[in-house]
């Protein structure tokens, strides 16, 4: 095996009422530099060596051993795995999605499976239940996506992405998704259902047509789960404040949080200054839209 380097984008998924189901990958990397060994290791940054283990219980290798079973093959060849993680972890900008991706990636290379990113796609989706974070992390730009188990359709979008700025405000603390999760009811009355159901189509309209103050718009009128969620958010409202006031065009919780992305077309530098200034309690990253998704490529690591 040749070393390669495998690039994994960061996504936010949800984007308001596209619960489970939109994401958009963003130009933010985990990277994985890939040489033969003779056992399975993962070089962790000493940050993030306390959420992400060296052996082969780490996500990226139990992925990639998924991977190779569902196409018939028992092992994988083993491998040292160098991490550099540009994504913070739970934080709802698809962590774990990079893992999952990463391992599917790993797998394809180390196996020579020459997977179509939709096959890459539905394993990822077996692994992770379900499309929005995994799809765009794959393919690049804005995933729409649905997998029932069963059947699994898409339509990605791209178009005028270059124009929008999506800026994370990551608050200091970590959120499971499976926390914010058992928020949200089990139930949704028929005719709540309806309007929340209504508001997704309105977005998935805007997004492809580029109406990009009525996808703000539609984004801070989720019934899906921001209602529910928002408790376990305590500075929503003053970053909501905050980022209205800069003009943005609409805030949304970016997965299952604690993250919110504040949506901007054509922003000037200054303004992201003020607003950085203002919410100095965060962590913000002023990201666009990657367009391209995993992708591969021959290491400079030497053995
Ligand atoms: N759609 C998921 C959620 C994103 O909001 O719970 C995290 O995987």
């Amino acid at each position: 095996m040749k070393p390669f380097r495998i690039h994994i984008p960061a996504t936010s998924a949800n984007l308001g009422p596209g619960f489970d189901s939109i994401g958009i990958a963003l130009n933010k990397y985990v990277t994985l530099d890939c040489e033969p060994s003779d056992e399975w290791h993962f070089i962790v940054p000493e940050r993030d060596q306390a959420y992400i283990p060296s052996g082969k219980e780490n996500l990226i290798y139990k992925s990639a051993l998924y991977t190779a079973q569902s196409q018939g093959h028992h092992t994988l060849p083993a491998g040292k795995v160098t991490l550099h993680n540009d994504v913070p972890i739970a934080r709802g900008l698809g962590s774990s999605s990079t893992a999952v991706v990463g391992g599917i990636e790993l797998a394809n290379h180390l196996l020579d499976l020459h997977l179509s990113s939709f096959e890459k796609l539905k394993i990822a989706c077996d692994i992770e239940g379900h499309p929005d974070n995994v799809a765009p992390a794959i393919y690049g730009g804005i995933m729409i996506s649905t997998y029932d188990g069963e059947e699994l359709d898409y339509v990605r979008l791209s178009s005028g992405l270059e124009s929008l700025t999506w800026l994370a405000v990551v608050p200091d603390y970590h959120l499971e998704t499976e926390k914010a999760r058992q928020l949200l009811p089990s139930e949704l009355p028929y005719k709540d259902a309806v309007h929340a159901s209504g508001k997704a189509n309105v977005l998935v309209a805007a997004l492809a047509e580029q109406n990009w103050a009525l996808a703000g718009k539609m984004m801070m009128r989720d019934q899906w789960h921001q209602p529910y969620r928002k408790q376990l958010i305590p500075g929503f409202d003053e970053v909501h404040e905050t980022v209205e006031d800069a003009g943005a065009l609409g805030l949304y919780l970016s997965g299952a949080g604690p993250t919110m992305v504040a949506l901007f077309d054509g922003v000037q530098d200054s303004v992201l200054d003020s607003v950085k200034e203002q919410l100095s309690d965060y962590t913000l990253f002023v990201l666009q839209a990657d367009l391209r998704g995993v992708y591969t490529e021959p290491s400079m690591v030497s053995n």
